[in-house]
């Protein structure tokens, strides 16, 4: 039985095909930015407090309005059939038998929006890549609101794929037969040159007006890095921010998002929800990230590390390794709930040289 997300990724690549597991977990260049997002979470040492009465912490946490059992959910990552053939299917059964927190599907999802909802008992939100042509978003917006997904997570750090040098030497393509369920077209089986195709390259913050035009759901921005985008987009009417760097994938050398979370935080100054993903790993890493000013972190390819490991039941031994391992961070650094973790817990506490 896995112990930690590290097993879970090593019974993954024993199974998946070498290329399928770079794709996977590659990053765009020279694979800086990947690394830095574990590495910022190394760094963080925590500041316990003793004799709290912390024996049995509470990890619920209220975002949007509704209440998540745990300050998680999964990030949008495309494919999830890549990792098994019931795809997304699974990764909502998976996650909601561990604990009820949304699940962000992705635009290149490879099960339809329907059948996902189906078997979902735990809140779905939509991630949007805006096309070129705007009718074929709105399409899919429409088609995720009327099967009951609750948020929609615009993508803003990928006018473009970036350059990913692992599927460029593998030539990587989709397996054949593989493609994204709720979509028409063709051209997908080559994800970067379908991306310069059809993704909208030049848009700019009028896209959050065009959003809000076609959709009364709540709006989240996901792949700000700077304390002046965060504000920008709040004024632009977004409901929450992703503090993304695409889990490394995009522009190569921008910093860990743990690092730049603080100016984020600071920036939004607790008037909207800001959500963390990148390289969150182990219970701690939730608690490090809530210290220094997310309200909830997303976590992307241990996801697909448990469903290629073991399907349904592999998400589910994901997310309740995780579950496990912040309840009994919270319990030894003496925090009764979620509310009680602040800047204190983190040494050296942040903005101190
Ligand atoms: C992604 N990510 C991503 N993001 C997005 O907005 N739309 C997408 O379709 C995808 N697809 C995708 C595929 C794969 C294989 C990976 C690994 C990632 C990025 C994802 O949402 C998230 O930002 C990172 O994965 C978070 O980092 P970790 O948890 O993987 O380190």
């Amino acid at each position: 039985m896995e112990l930690s997300l590290g097993e879970f990724a090593l019974r993954a690549q024993e199974r998946l095909d070498p290329a399928v597991w770079d794709f996977i977990e590659g990053g765009a260049g020279e694979e800086r930015t990947l690394a830095a997002n574990t590495a910022a979470f190394d760094r963080v040492l925590l500041r316990p407090s003793v004799l709290t009465g912390a024996g049995s912490p509470q990890t619920a946490t209220r975002i949007l309005g509704r209440t998540w059992d745990a300050p998680l959910a999964v990030a949008p990552v495309a494919y999830h059939t890549l990792a098994d053939p019931l795809g997304e299917q699974a990764t909502v059964r998976g996650t909601a038998a561990a604990a009820k927190v949304p699940v962000v599907i992705s635009t290149f999802a490879g099960r339809t929006f329907e059948d996902i909802a189906a078997e979902a008992t735990t809140p779905l939100w939509l991630q949007v890549y805006c096309m070129r042509d705007h009718s074929v978003t709105r399409g899919l917006i429409e088609r995720a609101e009327n099967a009951g997904f609750e948020a929609l997570v615009l993508t803003v750090d990928a006018p473009r794929l970036g350059r990913r040098l692992r599927d460029l030497r593998n030539d990587f393509r989709l397996p054949p037969g593989m493609v994204p369920a709720n979509l028409a077209g063709d051209g997908f089986a080559a994800p970067a040159a379908h991306s310069r195709a059809e993704f909208d390259p030049d848009l700019d913050w009028s896209v959050l007006d065009w959003l809000r035009s076609v959709s009364t759901l709540p709006i989240l921005i996901k792949g700000v890095l700077t304390g002046p985008d965060a504000v920008r987009g709040a004024e632009a009417g977004a409901d929450g921010i992703v503090v993304s760097n695409h889990g490394g994938r995009q522009l190569d050398g921008v910093p860990a998002t743990l690092d730049v979370l603080p100016e984020v935080a600071a920036a939004i100054g607790g008037r909207l929800p800001v959500l963390l993903d990148g390289g969150v790993r182990r219970g701690r890493d939730v608690l490090a990230a809530l210290a220094l000013g997310a309200d909830a972190v997303l976590i992307g390819r241990p996801v697909l590390h448990g469903l290629a490991a073991d399907g349904a039941e592999g998400v589910t031994g994901v997310f309740s390794v995780l579950l496990e391992e912040l309840t009994d961070a919270m319990s030894l650094a003496g925090l009764k709930t979620v509310a009680d973790i602040g800047p204190d817990l983190v040494r050296p506490a942040p903005h101190t040289p």
